[in-house]
């Protein structure tokens, strides 16, 4: 198994390139089963998230090109089946979105149910009230969701209990070949979901007030092939965001799209760096010898991302005085204290959602556990920071969703290494 092995202390200096996104690539492959004829993207990031969703695809028959400097052509000519099976969905829970898209173009489809997940129990009761809403028999049989339509699904009227990403690009994806027009109310207003819905339109979807909390969908017979460019990783930019300010590094991201996170660009001023955005562009500095400690609560968008609350977790251990984090979109996103704590970190849980993090001058270098995608990355952070050399294990995690990190982090002046166990 792999691990990463840091030397910390050296702040991180110079400029990198920001990946295209993870979170908006996998509705978008989904999304490309909505048509019969062939999809270009462009800026797809080579992730081992990708790689599962384009297995998923290719085990339903659908072609592909191989991913050549984030470039693939799709085409779902004809479906050979219509099973997302276990293995691939309780491995990444996004695979759970192809249930929207076979269903919309075949009428029926059956895929597993993701089950548990390190970060919550994360259930997909809202996508299934959803298609029943819209017209859908659901039945749930040994562990499977199976959905299907005596034609064609409906558009209505659907209100989501909780805003959820997921349920609503399942839904958006689903809406575009239906009967009519659905209306999506409470829907998330993610830029991930902005980039789906302008991926469906240049697919022929007509959809409406994508980014706020209404989406109107009106459902069309076709939708045809295009080309389109997937947008850059904002979860990926605030990773490095953070990285800079715990190491006190001076950073230039490249192929950012600062608009999708102000939040987290204010939240970093706050802690007392220099910001700068111009066009595609953030320039980062936070030379101060210690940051102001800055109390956040992640929320849907536009707030501060939970995807990010690990990282700025982070910044926080190192700033000077009190501060508390606050999680209120998983129930069970606090795994990467316990090995914070292992690194000098002083933290502690007020109750399940909250937890105080009294600043240090210093972390030190130790062996830690990555739990889950962004824990990985606060450890990786944590480790750049702190005194001594850290070995971080369990960086599979990391694999799914950080695009060649550790030359990104080189080239930034990280000593990092991969070694295997
Ligand atoms: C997406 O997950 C992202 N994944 C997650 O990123 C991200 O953390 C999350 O949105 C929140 O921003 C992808 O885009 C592939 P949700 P998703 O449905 O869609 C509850 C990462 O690190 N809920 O918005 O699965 C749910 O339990 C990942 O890159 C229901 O109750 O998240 C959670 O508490 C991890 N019923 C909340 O809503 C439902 O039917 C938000 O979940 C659906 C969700």
């Amino acid at each position: 198994m792999d691990e990463l092995r840091i030397r910390g202390g050296n702040p991180l200096v110079g400029e990198i390139s920001i990946s295209g996104s993870k979170n908006a690539s996998l509705p978008i492959l989904a999304a490309s089963i909505l048509t019969a004829a062939p999809v270009t993207l462009s800026n797809i990031p080579d992730l081992k998230d990708v790689r599962s969703m384009l297995d998923l695809l290719r085990g339903l028959g659908i072609e592909t090109t191989p991913l050549n400097a984030g470039k693939l052509t799709i085409q779902a000519a004809e479906l050979t089946s219509l099973v997302a099976p276990y293995e691939l969905v309780s491995t990444m829970r996004a695979s759970f979105l192809v249930l929207g898209s076979i269903l919309a173009r075949y009428g029926r489809v059956s895929v597993s149910l993701p089950g548990g997940c390190a970060i919550g129990t994360r259930p997909v009761d809202q996508h299934l009230k959803a298609f029943a809403k819209m017209g859908a028999k659901i039945d749930l049989i040994d562990g499977y969701v199976h959905a299907n339509t005596d034609g064609r699904l409906r558009g209505t009227e659907i209100e989501m209990d909780v805003v959820t990403v997921g349920g609503t690009q399942n839904v958006l994806m689903a809406a575009t070949l239906a009967d009519g027009t659905t209306v999506i109310h409470n829907a998330a207003r993610e830029p991930e979901i902005v980039d789906l819905a302008s991926f469906l339109r240049c697919m022929g979807a007509s959809i409406k007030g994508d980014g706020t909390n209404t989406i109107t969908v009106t459902g069309t017979d076709t939708l045809h092939g295009c080309e389109f460019q997937v947008m850059s990783d904002r979860i990926e930019t605030g990773t490095y965001l953070a990285a800079t300010l715990a190491t006190h590094g001076c950073v230039r991201l490249l192929n950012a799209n600062p608009s999708s996170l102000i939040a987290v660009t204010t939240a970093g001023r706050k802690f007392g760096a220099d910001i700068t955005v111009k066009g595609s562009t953030i320039d980062i500095s936070a030379r101060r010898s210690r940051l102001s400690p800055v109390s956040i609560t992640t929320t849907a968008y536009p707030g501060i991302p939970t995807d990010l609350q690990a990282q700025l977790m982070v910044v926080n251990c190192l700033a000077n005085g009190v501060s508390t984090i606050t999680e209120t979109v998983f129930e069970n996103r606090f795994m990467h204290i316990q090995e914070l704590v292992r690194m000098g970190a002083d933290i502690f849980l007020k109750n399940p959602t909250t937890a105080v993090i009294n600043g240090v001058s210093r972390l030190s270098g130790t062996r830690v556990m990555a739990t889950d995608l962004r824990a990985s990355s606060c450890l990786v952070i944590g480790a750049l920071a702190a005194q001594g050399e850290s070995i971080i294990g369990r960086i599979y995690h990391l694999d799914r969703g950080y695009e060649r990190m550790e030359d990104k982090l080189a080239s930034l002046g990280g000593v990092v290494e991969r070694t295997q166990t």
